[in-house]
């Protein structure tokens, strides 16, 4: 069966994918601060926008007026697409994960959207880690005395279940998605939680060598696709990421 492609909005890069993102696959787009993965995941919601394909940008990093202003550099009008019902933007600080996912249901529903960005991976678990160790020291203080309450352990780091549940959950939504994900300074794995990058149906890592000023981007994993994986030259300028000939 032939594989129906979502176009990535990143000039240069569909052709190089067979026409784009396997359509309900969900891509991670990694790497260090400042290498464009927010430009990267606007840019993908602004191609849906164009195409007629809404999607949800879900955000734990920046308020929503950071979003928008971000946009404007790139001449995206974030905010009209969203009066037109083509875009979310969701800003989120702490929340507990169920909350979380039941409102992107919710939203997929109210939009019929058939893209979502995460940014980031990374910070989802971080709020949600947060969220339950808060409710824990609330219910903790309403338990002092003659109540008792026995706690569980506050949710000191994520769980490979719980990266794994999160995932799976998004995935249930049937949107292509990118969550992205902040690359560690150091080791072998592409992401923080070590586990996305394999429950992920593909990889891509964004890279920016100081000194010679220079970004590259990799496509290190596309199920269904056949791709290259040298790291090709990438551009960011006032249109957005671009994918440079070389
Ligand atoms: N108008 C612009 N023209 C060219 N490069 C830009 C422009 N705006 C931002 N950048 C580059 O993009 C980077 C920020 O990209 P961003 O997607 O926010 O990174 P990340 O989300 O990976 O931290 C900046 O550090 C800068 O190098
Ligand atoms: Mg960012």
């Amino acid at each position: 069966m032939a594989v129906n492609r979502v176009k990535s909005g990143i000039s240069g890069l569909d052709e190089l994918i067979q026409g784009g993102f396997p359509e309900g696959s969900s891509v991670l787009v990694t790497g260090s601060p400042g290498t464009g993965k927010t430009i990267f995941g606007l840019q993908f919601l602004v191609e849906g926008a164009k195409n007629n394909e809404p999607g949800i940008y879900l955000t734990f990093e920046e308020t929503k007026k950071k979003v928008l202003d971000q946009g404007e550099q790139f001449g995206w009008d974030l905010g009209k697409l969203e009066k037109e019902g083509k875009l979310i933007i969701n800003s989120v600080s702490d929340a507990d994960i169920g909350e979380i996912l039941k409102n992107l249901s919710d939203e997929t529903k109210k939009i019929k959207a058939k893209r979502l960005v995460i940014d980031s991976l990374s910070t989802l678990l971080e709020s949600a880690r947060r969220y339950t160790s808060k409710l824990q020291k609330e219910v903790h203080k309403l338990g002092k005395g003659e109540h008792g309450i026995c706690l569980p352990e506050p949710m000191e780091k994520v769980t490979r279940e719980d990266v794994f549940y999160i995932i799976r959950e998004i995935n249930k939504l049937e949107l292509t998605t990118l969550m992205i994900s902040e690359a560690p300074k150091e080791g072998d794995y592409l992401s923080r939680d070590t586990i996305s990058e394999f429950v992920c149906d593909g990889v891509i890592e964004l890279k920016a060598i100081g000194g010679i000023g220079k970004r590259t981007l990799t496509i290190s994993k596309l199920r269904s696709t056949q791709h290259n994986i040298t790291s090709l030259d990438m551009g960011i300028t006032d249109k957005g990421i671009a994918i440079e000939a070389t």
